[in-house]
Formats: C-alpha cells, sequence, structure tokens
C-alpha cells in the first residue's frame, strides 16, 4: 500500500518566489514523492504554478471547492476552474474553514459535488477538545454522517478523510496526538465508516492523520493505523517535507 502525504499550505507561501523556491526543493526529491500518493495543495493563486511542476511528484488539490458553477458570484472559484488547472483533489470541512461559518451540512454538500465532479474529497474531521469523558467520540460520530451524507459505497474508494484533531493543529510534534490515541481514534473511524457503509467500503476509505506531523513524529505516527498524513507547517519547508516522506518510506 502506498500511504497519503498531502500537504496542506493554507494561505501561504506569500510570494510566488517563495512558492518556486520550495517547489525546487521539492522537485529534487521526486522519486521520494512518487513512491507515496503525494497530494499538495497550495492556495489557488498558486495552482498553476504548482500544477506546472507537480506531474514527476504527485497530483494537485485545492483547499475548497465551491458548489457554484460559472456566473455572476463575486470572490468563487468554481470547480471547472480548478479542474482547468489540474486540480484532482479537494480538502474540503477543514477545521479553519468549519471556524469561518461551515457546517456539516454545508460540507457534505461539497464532498457530494466533489465526487460528482471526479474530484477526489480529502473531508476533515476533528474535535476541538480531547477531553477525559471521551466526549469527542460523539463529536467525531456526528461529524462524520454529517459530513458524508449522501454518499454512496461506491464513492468510499475515492475519499479520503483526514482526522485531525484541533487541538494539535500548529504545534510541534512533542504536542501532537500520540500514537496509542491516534491508533484508538482510527479503529473509532473506520467503526463509524463501517456502519455508514458497510465493511467491505469503509475498508477503502483512506483514513489519514493531521495536525503536527513533523519529521520527529511521522514515523511513529504511522504505526498507528493511519494511511497517512495531511500536513500544515511542516510542509513550507522543502527539507521538513521530504524528511516526513523519508521516514514514510522507512517505516
Ligand atoms: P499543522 O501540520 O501545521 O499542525 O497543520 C495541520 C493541518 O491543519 C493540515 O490541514
Amino acid at each position: 500500500m502506498k500511504y497519503i502525504l498531502a500537504a496542506n499550505w493554507k494561505s501561504h507561501p506569500s510570494s510566488k518566489d517563495e512558492a518556486k523556491r520550495l517547489l525546487v526543493g521539492l522537485s529534487k526529491n521526486s522519486d521520494k514523492f512518487r513512491k507515496l500518493h503525494t497530494i499538495i495543495a497550495p492556495p489557488n493563486t498558486f495552482l498553476e504554478l504548482v500544477g506546472s511542476k507537480i506531474k514527476s511528484m504527485g497530483i494537485l488539490a485545492s483547499q475548497d471547492i465551491s458548489l457554484l458553477s460559472k456566473g455572476t458570484y463575486t470572490g468563487e472559484t468554481t470547480v471547472e476552474m480548478l479542474k482547468g488547472q489540474g486540480v484532482m483533489a479537494s480538502i474540503i470541512g477543514h477545521s479553519e474553514r468549519r471556524k469561518l461559518g461551515e457546517t456539516n451540512s454545508l460540507i457534505s454538500k461539497k464532498a457530494n459535488q466533489a465526487l460528482k465532479e471526479g474530484i477526489a474529497p480529502i473531508v476533515c474531521v476533528g474535535e476541538d477538545v480531547h477531553d477525559t469523558e471521551g466526549n469527542y467520540f460523539e463529536v467525531l460520530n456526528a461529524q462524520i454522517r454529517g459530513s458524508l451524507e449522501g454518499l454512496k459505497k461506491t464513492d468510499a474508494k475515492k475519499l479520503v478523510v483526514a482526522y485531525e484533531p484541533l487541538w494539535a493543529i500548529g504545534k510541534s510534534a512533542k504536542d501532537a496526538m500520540q500514537p496509542n490515541d491516534l491508533a484508538q481514534m482510527i479503529v473509532y473511524i473506520r467503526k463509524v465508516l463501517t456502519e455508514m457503509f458497510g465493511r467491505a467500503s469503509a475498508d477503502q476509505v483512506a483514513i489519514i492523520y493531521g495536525g503536527s506531523v513533523e519529521p520527529g513524529n511521522a514515523k511513529e505516527l504511522l504505526g498507528s493505523g493511519a494511511q497517512g498524513f495531511l500536513v500544515g507547517h511542516a510542509s513550507l519547508s522543502a527539507k521538513s517535507f521530504v524528511e516526513i516522506a523519508k521516514a514514510m518510506l522507512n517505516k
């Protein structure tokens, strides 16, 4: 099985030159990225640039998709436009977009739209707090069911669920989720998916982890049963991202 290594650049870098430098650093290690399912999700302004360099490494993704098709919608980037840039996957329902008001219901519409358009949805779920009472299981259950509503069994093989607990995002490796805890969460997510889609289809869904994945914890975290990572800050340094890829390949 090839692991998934997805980069979420969020609203970085601030200039095209920086983006070019990052891509040069990544391109030098394209052999490693090719051994994984490497995905890069830059901000829309750099889709064309990343799209022109990514073919030797992996595939291009967007950080969101719109439900609107071409028309008078100021500020929207349509799916058609994304596909025109070569986008083949899309992060959907990231916690940073949920904070801006995206609901499970909207996220499920986007996931369905992506599948209809032939774009692989990387649907993000994750609790705010990992409380001692275990309330996060219920939170996650509701998010998974709500965000994947309307998806069919046959969609499972194209679906990626990114488990990203909010409390672990944007920290350092030592504050990330511990592998044992992650293993438990992956089992739980798989259980919910099984209830929704049946065992055979649920097993086809790729479950990846995001939240302070760095070179120092990538190998350990992969031992938890995660099928890959969605990497934020460490994907903005070619050195770190390459080190994560190496750790995954040496697992
Ligand atoms: P960090 O890797 O910076 O914690 O971000 C994770 C994330 O939000 C990826 O989508």
